[in-house]
């Protein structure tokens, strides 16, 4: 044994005197240190990481038997299905896997939100999330044509025509992405490369990005206290705890926790009730036929509800496009002195349980047939939907606030 750890020893000094990986490590595990008062809503960024590795290795196994192909992606997924050893696994995992993204990444986003981590000094921080939460639909769009379903079909052939709307350019744009007249043969080419390739690459640059950003600044904390303010004699943070061993610890129950419900998922309900995978899907794509209900994934019917409650087709667009870019800007619309919601008063309390309520809703109503009332619902929560970023300069800055401690409490 002591052979082994001698000779492992000296291939890491060998390794170290040529390149920086002590350093490294300790740079970002050994000596960082994390505030010591991390609670449940600090799971959700190492579950990010964890469900896109997930979905890098599953859809390097699903490309090698998928056929981009108009004729044959369709049987290819059914032969992935049915006849590839395992296939049937990894094709469930990265469906399954796509939906638990979605949902970690709004919970990692809500989080923020609690307790203000956009605000000073992680502006950039957020600004990088956001732009890996933009590749990360895009990502879930171009890969939703793979299948070549009904559902892929006609979800991109309505989402690539909102782009028709846009004046003097629009009819030239969607012809652009589409690379012919209708989806087809080519779109789904294009879509496949840059499904695989293209937005993978950028998602995995931006988060490597993202983890810089946040440990240069440090992390926030439940009680949006910086404690880099208070260091003890030897430099470091008071209330800092290394993130190795404390966190790769306590952040491993969290990833079996989540890997016990995603198991769960993808052995006994992979299609969730047609939220993850839906019925459509699974008829053949068919140029002639168009499904009756039209609607994307959960994780856009939010934007995709603001898009149908406004009669204008330009407007709409716009408005979908401004609810999700909106979120870019919140680090300058929050006017608050304190960051987290534990000593935030009444009126911020309202506005994001509002908020909150507002996304759920029109996530919903995006999925349902449109009704006249559902129409009115769906521009009510809008109202709200956009009232919650616009009037936040005035409502965070006229709030009452109590008194932020000067160390972490917990
Ligand atoms: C693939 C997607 C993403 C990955 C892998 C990822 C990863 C991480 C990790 C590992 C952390 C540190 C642990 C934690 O605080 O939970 C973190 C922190 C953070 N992330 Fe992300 N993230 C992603 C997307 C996003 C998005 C979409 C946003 C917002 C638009 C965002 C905003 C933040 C913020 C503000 C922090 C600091 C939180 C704090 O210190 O309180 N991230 N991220």
């Amino acid at each position: 044994m002591n052979v082994v750890v001698k000779q492992l020893t000296g291939l890491r000094d060998w390794v170290d005197d040529r390149f920086p990986l002590l350093q490294l490590w300790n740079d970002h595990m050994g000596r960082y240190y994390a505030p010591k008062n991390f609670n449940f809503w600090y799971y959700f960024g190492a579950l990010s990481i964890v469900v896109l590795a997930i979905q890098i290795v599953t859809g390097i196994w699903l490309t090698m038997n998928y056929k981009p192909d108009a004729e044959l992606a369709f049987a290819s997924v059914e032969y992935i299905m049915r006849d590839v050893e395992w296939g049937w696994l990894i094709r469930y995992m990265h469906s399954t896997g796509a939906s638990a993204f979605f949902i970690v990444v709004y919970l990692h986003m809500f989080r923020a939100l609690l307790y203000g981590s956009y605000q000073k000094p992680r502006e950039l921080l957020w600004v990088l999330g956001m732009f890996t939460y933009l590749a990360l639909m895009a990502e879930a769009f171009l890969g939703y044509l793979l299948p070549w379903g009904q559902m892929s079909f006609w979800g991109a052939q309505v989402i690539i025509s909102l782009f028709g709307a846009i004046p003097f350019i629009g009819d030239t744009l969607s012809l652009w992405i589409r690379g012919d007249f209708v989806v087809s043969d080519i779109t789904l080419n294009r879509f496949f490369s840059l499904h695989v390739i293209a937005v993978p690459l950028a998602i995995v640059g931006l988060v490597f990005l993202h983890i810089i950003a946040l440990h240069e600044v440090g992390s926030n904390n439940p009680d949006g206290v910086e404690i880099k303010k208070k260091k003890g004699e030897d430099g470091i943070p008071l209330d800092g705890i290394p993130f190795h061993p404390y966190y790769t610890v306590k952040d491993s129950v969290g990833v079996i926790v989540f890997l016990i419900f995603f198991a769960g998922v993808v052995f006994f309900a992979p299609e969730f009730g047609g939220w993850f995978l839906e019925a459509n899907n699974f008829v053949p794509a068919n140029s002639l036929v168009t499904p009756e209900h039209i609607v994307p994934v959960w994780y856009f019917t939010p934007f995709y509800a603001i898009l149908r409650a406004v009669p204008d087709k330009l407007i709409g667009v716009l408005l979908m496009g401004a609810a999700t870019n909106i979120l870019f800007l919140l680090p300058w619309l929050d006017r608050s002195p304190v960051k987290s919601i534990r000593y935030r008063g009444p009126i911020f309390k309202t506005a994001l349980t509002l908020f909150v309520i507002s996304f759920v809703s029109l996530g919903y109503l995006g999925t349902q047939n449109p009704t006249v009332l559902m129409t009115w619902m769906a521009r009510g929560f809008s109202v709200i939907y956009f009232g919650f970023f616009i009037l936040m300069p005035f409502y965070s800055k006229m709030d009452s606030t109590k008194p932020v401690p000067d160390r972490v409490t917990d």
